[in-house]
């Protein structure tokens, strides 16, 4: 079988991260001849997937658009799945790319399997060994894993984690992760125009000479008790004068009914909307202190040297545990506050958690995808 030329590739994604992780990809694909590059957005989110859509000057060639307000997994899952097992039939690619471990990602791949078009997996092999942390995140990734021709592993844990699902060797490559090339270019764009990120200024005005503690939350198994410790341990940081708190909220309801009532009107807390791509990564670089349940941010902060307080039980990135970077703190309110605590008060213990450190690559990874995607239809002539 002699390869296409151009290959068409279709890229799926829907979520503010797999958007962030994904731009690097879609830019080297569209800059590369060999390829025909479509992009299917399934707005899973609304907002802040436009947000990145924005910035990153990507026009999908589809967009599904089906986002609903608090829906369910399995209505989202089956609209999914059927929305792009459409665009599909009507594209027919060679190949899909897909991200990571949401939603949009596990039915992308399913849709493209459905058809027998070969997935590509950005992001393969994370694994933390709970099905229930993160959920569903966790048996999203293990089910594409099933699927996925070319497993693209951040590191080489995520490749072992691989090999010991009898993944076969020659399936998996150690690329780092996307999110880094990502990182690279807007902390660049950043420093280049300074303008771009001019929307912090009250805020830093505001807390100018406090130490900022920068903080997202969004995971579904902190929802309830979790989300309500959380809340509870940013009231008890936020009662020293000393620092701030600033909070772009996750537009999911179930975070921001916690967050905006237990939060609101407390004067060294400044729950922001979702901040774009460049503000957030100026929101890292003014921050003392993350204090996540993210994936991404676990990515992004040990490469800019911060310190990163994850509230997890478990991580599938524990590199940046293994390097001293970022520690599992869980959702306990005294056990948040006194980490917190120990980072602002102990000198020794912030500088060896604040060495910028990178496991995660050296922000060529979607060079390197695209090469072994063009490799894969080279050894098909
Ligand atoms: C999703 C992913 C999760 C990922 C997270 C990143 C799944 C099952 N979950 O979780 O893996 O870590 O995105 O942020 O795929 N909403 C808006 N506007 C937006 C985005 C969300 O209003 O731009 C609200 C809507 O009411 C929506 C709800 O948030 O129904 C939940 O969105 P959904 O994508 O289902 O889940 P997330 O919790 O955002
Ligand atoms: N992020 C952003 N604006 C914000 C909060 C986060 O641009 O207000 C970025 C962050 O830099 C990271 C990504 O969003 O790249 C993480 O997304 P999220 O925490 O929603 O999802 P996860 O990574 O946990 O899947």
């Amino acid at each position: 079988m002699s390869a296409p030329h151009p290959a068409k590739i279709l890229v799926v994604f829907g979520t503010r991260p797999e958007a962030i992780k994904l731009f690097p990809v879609v830019a080297a694909l569209k800059a590369d001849p060999r390829f025909d590059c479509k992009v299917c957005v399934s707005a899973q989110h609304r907002g802040m997937l436009d947000q990145v859509l924005e910035i990153a000057g990507i026009v999908p060639d589809h967009d599904l658009d089906v986002m609903k307000p608090d829906q369910s997994l399995d209505a989202l899952t089956a609209t999914l799945l059927t929305g792009l097992g459409r665009v599909m039939d009507v594209e027919k690619p060679n190949r899909v790319i897909v991200q990571g471990d949401t939603a949009t990602a596990m039915a992308g791949a399913l849709a493209a399997y459905y058809r027998k078009i070969p997935v590509d997996h950005v992001e393969a092999g994370l694994r933390s060994g709970n099905i229930y942390h993160p959920w569903p995140e966790e048996v999203n990734r293990k089910i594409i894993g099933a699927m996925a021709s070319l497993h693209f592993a951040p590191t080489d844990v995520s490749r072992e984690a691989l090999l010991r699902e009898n993944v076969a060797p020659d399936r998996v490559h150690v690329t780092g992760n996307t999110v880094i090339d990502a990182l690279h270019w807007v902390t660049k764009r950043n420093a280049a125009d300074p303008s771009l990120v001019s929307g912090l200024a009250d805020v830093e005005a505001l807390f100018a000479g406090k130490r900022i503690i920068g903080v997202t939350s969004h995971r579904r198994e902190n929802f309830g008790d979790g989300m309500e410790n959380i809340a509870r341990a940013i009231r008890e940081i936020a009662a020293r004068p000393d620092v701030a708190i600033v909070f772009p909220v996750h537009l999911n309801p179930n975070v921001r009914a916690v967050m905006n009532s237990a939060l609101a009107g407390l004067d060294n807390v400044a729950l922001l909307e979702p901040l774009d791509y460049p503000h957030f990564a100026r929101l890292i670089s003014l921050a003392e202190i993350m204090l996540t349940d993210s994936g991404g941010v676990q990515e992004e902060a040990p490469a800019l040297g911060k310190p990163v307080l994850v509230m997890r039980e478990t991580t599938e990135r524990p590199e940046g545990v293994a390097a001293g970077t970022a520690k599992l703190v869980g959702t306990d309110t005294t056990r948040i506050v006194t980490e917190i605590f120990t980072l602002l008060d102990d000198k020794a213990a912030y500088e060896s958690m604040a060495r910028a450190h990178n496991p995660f690559g050296d922000g060529t990874s979607a060079r390197q995808i695209v090469e072994l995607i063009a490799r894969e239809f080279s050894s098909q002539t």
